[in-house]
């Protein structure tokens, strides 16, 4: 790679599964603060089912975005990391950078598998994707604790790494925020 920055579908891609994490974690909020019924009355049926469809079908588009940017990153690679990164912060933005790979490819897989056990739909749009999980309800109740656990954690290593990116782009001023920007 010459250039110093991502390659343009690196950076398309990284900006649209940042939305859809965004969405979904949005949407999750809303369960773990209302729960079913909690939603229910507040946003009536019809909304409700409209978030919980839009919450898998977002959750479905990042598995399959993450696993193309996996290959995308093996098969690219990466611009070189600048010099003004000292030896911690180099560190901490590739322990967090892989981290993020690896949870956010866990994240959805365990979303799926969890609403499968539970016997529900896993919906994308308005078609149903094989659960590809015999129903188990305590199974479900598990994967669907790890899942919100694993949502917490992804949560936590956006916000360092939003800390990071910000770091970069008001304080340090080093042009770390072009090698992902999709202008300038
Ligand atoms: C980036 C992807 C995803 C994120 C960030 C995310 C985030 C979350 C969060 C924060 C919660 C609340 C957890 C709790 O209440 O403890 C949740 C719940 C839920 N998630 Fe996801 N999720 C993702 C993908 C998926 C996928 C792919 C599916 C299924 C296909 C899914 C199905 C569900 C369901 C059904 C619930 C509600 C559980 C309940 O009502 O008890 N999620 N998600």
């Amino acid at each position: 790679m010459q250039d110093d920055r991502y390659s343009l579908p690196q950076r398309w891609l990284h900006w649209i599964i940042a939305l859809l994490v965004l969405a979904a974690l949005g949407a999750g909020t809303l369960f773990f603060t209302l729960g079913f019924d909690g939603l229910m009355k507040t946003f009536g049926g019809d909304l409700t089912n409209a978030i919980y469809k839009y919450h898998k079908t977002a959750g479905v588009l990042v598995l399959a975005l993450m696993l193309l940017r996996l290959v995308l990153r093996i098969r690219l690679g990466a611009p070189p990391k600048p010099d003004s990164l000292t030896p911690p912060e180099r560190i901490l933005a590739t322990g967090v950078q892989h981290l993020l790979y690896v949870m956010l490819i866990a994240l959805p897989i365990l979303g799926w598998a969890a609403t499968a056990a539970g016997g529900y739909p896993v919906e994308f749009f308005n078609w149903t994707l094989p659960g590809l999980l015999a129903k188990d309800p305590a199974l479900s109740e598990t994967l669907f604790a790890l899942h919100g656990l694993a949502a917490l954690a992804v949560a936590g290593l956006i916000g360092l790494h939003i800390a990071g990116a910000l770091r970069h782009w008001l304080i340090k001023k080093d042009g770390v925020m072009r090698r992902m920007s999709l202008f300038g």
